[in-house]
């Protein structure tokens, strides 16, 4: 025979001895480490309560955006964020780099929760309250997540798959108030379907319009706009499936629109001295992607 090692040959004498006793120990080992991990992989899918049921429904982002924001008008607070009483579904629309609206829900009551995508896959990830939730919200389905939050409190929620360069940027709270704060946020009757002011004062002036772009690119259809000196007021129209606001900065000013989604109107006022001002919209990622303008006041 050859000296030759060869997966052929006849192998060297002496290689085919008993284990030695460690290499008896390190088997005994793995096999009970595989046990373990095997019955604590099913124990926590019986006991661990990680699978969130769901139910999930066809929507295009169109018809989801539509949905949202007759959610945000019913139950839209002057804080922003939408105050949602007991037995009533809760709505929620990821894009890049927004969760929105943020939620307000009651102690210890069960929401079904209705998450899609409006641009590409993201993932919700809702961070303490003693929940642990992850899901992949994908555009074209609608995820009802049924929720029961205990203790009152601000939870964080993240998106974790990643979605774009504002990836890190995207997060929100569900916050969980006492049965007396909810009830101090009524729902709206329907009326005023749609639109929302910031900048403290009614609309008056002069009022420009503003749309964002139908397709949903971050854009508006202007990038220019004008007005005299006084108070000046912007209305943006939003006919795209993503939410979206109107802001004004620069020269010491700074306010902010409500944010909208398809069919809801954002306006914003201020009182302007000439010079040059800035109108963008304030949702993560949207200015940086082109969604801004100049306002000469003269
Ligand atoms: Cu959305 Cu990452």
């Amino acid at each position: 025979m050859s000296a030759t090692e060869s997966s052929v040959g006849r192998p060297a004498p002496g290689w085919g001895r008993r284990f030695p006793r460690d290499e008896k120990v390190f088997l005994v080992i793995i096999l009970a480490t595989t046990i373990a991990m095997t019955a604590f992989a099913i124990g926590w899918v019986i006991w661990g309560s990680q699978n969130v049921p769901t139910t999930t429904q066809r929507v295009t982002p169109k018809e989801f955006a539509g949905q949202v924001q007759a959610f945000v008008d019913r139950y839209g607070a002057e804080d922003g964020k939408a105050w949602v009483p007991p037995g009533d579904d809760a709505y929620m629309l990821a894009t890049r780099y927004t969760w929105y609206p943020e939620l307000v829900l009651e102690t210890g009551k069960r929401y079904t929760i209705w998450i899609s995508a409006g641009d590409v896959l993201h993932g919700f990830s809702l961070v303490g309250g003693h929940q642990n939730l992850n899901l992949e919200i994908a555009p074209n389905h609608s995820f009802g997540v049924n929720l029961t939050v205990g203790d009152p409190g601000r939870y964080r929620i993240v998106c974790n798959e990643y979605c774009g360069l504002g990836h890190q940027e995207m997060t929100s709270f569900i916050n969980v108030v006492t049965p007396a704060e909810m009830a101090a946020h009524p729902p709206k009757e329907a009326a005023g379907a749609g639109t929302g002011t910031a900048g403290g004062t009614a609309p008056g002036g002069e009022v420009l319009k503003v749309s964002a772009d139908p397709s949903g690119k971050l854009a508006y259809d202007v990038s220019e706009l004008s007005a005299p000196a006084g108070k000046v007021t912007i209305s943006m129209a939003n006919p795209s499936p993503l939410p979206h606001n109107v802001a004004i900065k620069d020269g010491g000013v700074d306010v902010k629109g409500p944010v909208v989604t398809t069919g809801g109107t954002s306006t914003v006022a201020a009182e302007l001295e000439a010079g040059t001002y800035t109108f963008y919209c304030s949702v993560p990622g949207h200015e940086a992607a082109g969604m801004k303008g100049t306002l000469t006041v003269k």
